[in-house]
């Protein structure tokens, strides 16, 4: 079935008190709601009840068991014909089995705990209930079990009691009220042997917060740096918002086998254990950065989701957009502004911009959807964290801010839409009488209109006025169901460049139009134009399609005083050079004007944040220079990637030594110290590794048994290619040092799966059958399955064997998960832009799916890639 955003109406009945006893038995769990039901209409309408996989034991109005004749139950819902058209209680009783639910939705068990996953339509698999975001209740909850098997009692809210049953002192109860009104989707239920770490946090009102992160058994000495981003999360959003946690306790959870990765479930976030488990022995600085803000995304939740919640899910990204940019934000005020947006831009390319351009291209704010599951996608959370940031861009810090606190102030306790949102920012940044600046409704465009926009770029000097004008189009092409487009509110923020760096002031214009013109006058009167740093700071998510010169980007990569523009400059040259290698045909010139310029970042010593000047040594993604040929070619553009860095660690040896030694001065230094040195390391490793560089080799190896988990795994990668015994040792050593620790072994499944061999298929099975790896597991088999997807040579051989192998284990996964399954399906997403024989061979592994029997969710990501869609 379809759900369609144009058939949104309110729900009949307010709930405003849900009463859940959760009895746990050996076998099952028994479930009794209680719900005060107020009909919102005078009119009669019945009384609709989502519910699976429930086994309904008895129903009951004010007291008195409803007849049979009564009701209906389907296999997804209960429908109650004539409930009574005054305030009543609705008392349900029914029975689930989290012992055997492996969709790891609703209640499931996860090695000594049963635990919970509601967003976005879990709830039906608890207890009957409309499941929708916009009907807001209190909850009381009450857990029965076993005192020994179930220690650890935790529901959302405050504790109101605790302690061992009269009749029978073997189990034990936990009564948790929630004095919040939230949706259904941010309940959560944990029960388990766990151990607890706890910290304090003193709000700026003076409330003391206890944060405990319950693990399991064990997994206390991996705790630390999860409690520290909790309470840096807290801090940042009482400055930098105002906004402050509203409880006494807030607790984490870490859960093995988990969908995704965290949920905001008020005051009981539940994470993917390789979220929080985390030290720098065992994590690389990629990692505990990674952690740290998704700590903080849960946390931003509070408010941004929880607090204020989505009418319905097509305003999914009213709350993951806006939560998004807020973590964004967090992450660049505690570590590096530059190096923090270039890596979000370097991801928005690679993974939104293909989802874009692709089969399941939507809209930020889609308007059907068949499983809503599927719809957790980096358009919805990245791209709409971009359109945040636009308004942020057009109307600087302190109108934003003037806005979200209206938004706040005015949503607070409700169920809002993105209108609500925007009208808000809006008004709030206008109270003084301003004008916006920008037309709002054409901004709004943005959250319907699917498609990355492109801008077009024509320049035109005049050097005796010293004018130069810019003649912009924009176009964003044809995506599926939206044929044609209208023209979009981009931010463009321009400056130019001269020999000494910026000329004047950064410009920020407003596109709004097709085709526009924009003049920036009084510029030095020179022969040639100056150099035109061009959507700094990425101040909109296109694709810029203009004319650079080898030379200019040259300039600017040596002096554009923005950041990211400097990065981009020098990733127009990196693509151009891969690209041309990948025709076959390269382009030596520029190949050594490149290796000059890194040569003199290097010996300049002129950089002196060395992660900002990792970023410039790093290569393109593969997913964007796919984009960027006529016809795709994985393969070719891995052997590009390889014989590239092989060149320039040859041509480049002595400084890249150089600047390992320096490097190394800081391999010991704690994260976040130190971290840019390590990332300079692995790249210096993987170019002379790929070099043939044999000192190199050994280094890299002795890494993997040292102390630091980032050097460690940048050793991992630049072995990776190289066919050479000590890629087999380092992957051999990690093992054994690593066998115990689950969240780690997942590194090496993904390492083993993606490293290039002859027999990679056969290894790849023999990974599934590893006593250690766990197919329950959701980051198993992503570690596998994705391992495979990303190892060109195994996964798209040409007589389609691993397409086909890849199809057959989605098809089993599906069977019992199908949020992972529907998820995975997508490594098949690009099949139309390959050659045509590798093209048949993926298609005929869609077929291979469509064939199969497929849950919902796989079955509409199946279809939207199948061509006759
Ligand atoms: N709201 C969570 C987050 O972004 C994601 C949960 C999604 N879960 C799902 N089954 N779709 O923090
Ligand atoms: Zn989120």
């Amino acid at each position: 079935a379809t759900t369609r955003l144009a058939d949104y109406r309110p729900y009949p009945f307010q709930i405003p008190n849900i009463e859940l006893d959760v009895v746990v038995e050996e076998q099952h769990i028994a479930i009794s709601s209680s719900m005060q039901i107020e009909p919102a209409l005078t009119t009669k309408v019945p009384l609709v009840l989502q519910g699976l996989n429930l086994e309904l034991d008895s129903i009951v109005i004010n007291g008195s068991s409803v007849p049979t004749d009564a009701y209906s139950l389907s296999s997804s819902e209960l429908v109650l014909h004539q409930p009574p058209i005054h305030p009543f209680e609705l008392k349900i009783i029914c029975r689930i089995d989290p012992f055997n639910n492996t969709s790891l939705e609703g209640l499931y068990a996860s090695e000594s705990m049963l635990t919970s996953q509601c967003e976005a339509e879990g709830f039906r698999r608890i207890c009957f209930h409309p499941d929708r975001p916009d009907v807001l209740s209190r909850y009381r909850v009450r857990i029965e079990a076993d005192r020994t098997r179930y220690p650890v009692l935790l529901s959302n809210g405050n504790l109101v009691s605790k302690g061992p049953l009269a009749k029978d002192p073997m189990r034990h109860e936990a009564i948790w009220d929630d004095p919040y009104p939230k949706p259904a989707y941010l309940f959560a239920l944990v029960a388990g042997a766990l151990q607890e770490v706890q910290a304090h946090f003193k709000t700026t009102s003076g409330r003391s917060v206890l944060l405990r992160l319950h693990v399991e058994n064990g997994d206390e000495p991996y705790t630390s740096h999860a409690l520290d981003s909790l309470k840096k999360a807290m801090t940042w959003d009482e400055k930098v918002y105002g906004l402050e946690y509203d409880l006494d306790e807030y607790n984490i959870v870490a859960v093995r086998h988990f969908n995704m990765g965290a949920m905001e479930n008020k005051s009981l976030n539940i994470f993917n254990s390789k979220l929080v488990l985390a030290d720098s022995e065992c994590a690389t600085d990629g990692e505990l950065e990674r952690i740290e803000s998704v700590v903080a995304h849960e946390y931003f939740h509070n408010w941004t989701g929880n607090r204020i919640t989505c009418r319905d899910w097509f305003q999914l990204s009213l709350k993951e957009g806006l939560t998004v940019f807020r973590d964004q934000s967090f992450t660049a005020d505690l570590h590096s502004k530059a190096v923090k947006r270039i890596e979000d831009v370097s991801m928005l390319r690679n993974t939104q911009f293909r989802e874009d351009s692709g089969p399941t291209s939507h809209p930020v704010k889609p308007s059907e959807y068949k499983a809503i599951d599927n719809f957790y996608t980096t358009t919805i959370y990245e791209k709409g964290a971009e359109l945040i940031r636009m308004l942020h861009t057009l109307l600087g810090q302190q109108r934003f801010m003037a806005g979200m606190a209206l938004y706040v102030q005015r949503f607070d306790g409700t169920a809002a839409t993105t209108e609500d949102f925007i009208h808000s920012i809006a008004e709030g940044a206008c109270a003084n009488g301003e004008q916006l600046g920008f037309d709002l409704d054409q901004f709004q465009r943005w959250y319907h209109q699917s498609g990355t926009p492109q801008v077009c770029v024509k320049r035109h000097w005049d050097s005796q006025g010293g004018t130069l004008t810019l003649e912009v189009s924009q176009f964003t092409p044809p995506t599926p169901g939206q044929p044609s487009k209208a023209p979009l509110v981009i931010p463009m923020a321009l400056a130019v460049i001269g020999p000494n760096g910026r000329i004047g002031e950064e410009k920020l214009v407003v596109l709004d139009q097709d085709t526009q013109s924009v003049s920036l006058r009084d510029l030095p009167r020179q022969a040639k134009p100056p150099a035109l740093s061009i959507f700094r700071r990425f101040s909109a998510p296109i694709t810029l399609q203009m004319d650079v010169s080898v030379d200019e980007s040259l300039q600017l990569l040596a002096l554009d005083d923005d950041p990211v523009a400097r990065w981009e400059a020098g990733q127009r040259l990196w693509r151009k050079i891969l690209l041309a290698r990948a025709r076959k045909q390269a382009d030596k010139p520029l190949e050594e004007r490149l290796a000059l310029a890194l040569n003199q970042l290097i010996t300049s010593g002129g950089e002196s944040d060395p992660s900002f000047l990792a970023m410039l040594f790093g290569m393109p993604g593969l997913a964007e220079l796919e984009a960027a040929q006529d016809v795709a070619d994985p393969l070719m553009l891995y052997q590009v990637y390889q014989s590239l860095k092989s060149w320039l660690g040859v041509k480049l040896s002595d400084p890249l030594q150089n600047l390992l030694e320096r490097s190394r001065l800081n391999w010991g230094a704690q994260w976040p110290a130190g971290q840019g040195e390590r990332m300079l390391t692995g790249l210096t490793w993987s170019w002379l590794a790929a070099a043939g560089d044999c000192e190199v080799r050994k280094e890299a190896v002795e890494a993997v048994n040292g102390p630091s988990m980032s050097l460690a795994r940048a050793a991992l990668r630049a072995l990776q290619p190289v066919e050479c015994n000590e890629r087999d040792e380092a992957l051999k050593s990690f093992y054994e040092r690593w066998q115990d620790r689950p969240v780690i072994l997942d590194t090496w499944f993904a390492l083993e799966a993606s490293t290039p061999r002859s027999d990679g298929l056969e290894q790849i099975k023999q990974l599934l059958d590893h006593p250690r790896f766990d197919p329950m597991a959701p980051n198993a088999i992503r570690a596998v399955l994705g391992g495979l997807a990303s190892n060109p040579p195994v996964f798209h051989a040409i007589d389609g064997s691993g397409y086909n192998f890849m199809a057959d284990q989605l098809i089993a996964i599906d069977q019992r998960n199908p949020i992972t399954a529907s998820r995975m399906v997508k490594v098949f997403s690009r099949w139309q832009t390959y050659a045509p024989s590798r093209k048949e061979a993926m298609h005929r592994a869609i077929d291979q799916l469509a064939s199969a029997e497929l849950s919902a969710n796989t079955r509409e990501v199946v279809t939207l890639m199948q061509p006759e869609h």
